[in-house]
């Protein structure tokens, strides 16, 4: 397993898109007009699902939930994932529901998840804080964040991605030099 989980759709990604618009964190979208605010049972059950997609223990299932979860012009963006994948820096890394999908799905299990904490922030976005544990070789548990910017109709209409990028390359093959020349983890 080279480029193992979730990062296989993502090296498939054909095209980088512009920069795309980042919606007003501070209140809701004109489709969210007259519906509210997210709760936390919302995003609980939001990143419940997620996870569920992650690990797909029944693919027809996890496909069932990910048609359903994921918005029609989803897209991620991660500079954790571009500098692992060989995209450019600031690039979108990922964009298009059909294919994200199908990549995660086709892509071995992600076990062994655990939220630390999942918060609602500004209305319409939900932070998930994670640990992975189940990555490649499993030598460094990875520690990351999630913002998903979420839909009026509770759909992941996007998510931002930053995680422990040198512990994942660690975890999934690459070889870390520190400055002297030691290889990472030093500890
Ligand atoms: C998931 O569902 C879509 C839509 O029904 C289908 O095209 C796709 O092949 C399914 N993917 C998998 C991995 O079963
Ligand atoms: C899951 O990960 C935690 C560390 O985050 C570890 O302590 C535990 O042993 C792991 N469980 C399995 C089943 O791999
Ligand atoms: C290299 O640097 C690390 C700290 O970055 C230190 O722990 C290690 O002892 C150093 N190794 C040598 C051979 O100097």
């Amino acid at each position: 397993m080279k480029f193992s989980n979730i990062l296989v759709p993502l090296a498939l990604a054909s095209s980088v898109a512009a920069f795309p618009n980042w919606r007003d964190w501070h209140g809701a979208g004109p489709a969210w007009h007259g519906k509210g605010c997210l709760t936390q049972a919302d995003a609980d059950d939001i990143v419940a699902k997620f996870i569920s997609i992650l690990d797909h223990p029944d693919v027809d299932a996890a496909n069932a939930t990910a048609q359903a979860l994921i918005g029609p012009d989803f897209f991620e963006k991660s500079d954790s994932i571009n500098m692992l994948a060989g995209h450019p820096v600031g690039a979108v890394t990922f964009s298009g529901k059909a294919k994200y999908i199908q990549g995660v799905l086709l892509a071995p299990s992600i076990t062994n998840i655990t939220t630390y904490k999942t918060l609602v922030a500004g209305c319409t976005n939900v932070l998930w804080y994670w640990n992975m544990a189940g990555i490649g070789s499993k030598t460094i548990p990875v520690n990351g964040f999630n913002l998903f910017e979420i839909t009026a109709d509770k759909q992941i209409a996007d998510m931002f991605v930053e995680f422990n990028n040198v512990g994942w390359g660690i975890d999934t093959g690459f070889t870390v030099f520190s400055r002297n020349g030691t290889k990472l983890p030093l500890a």
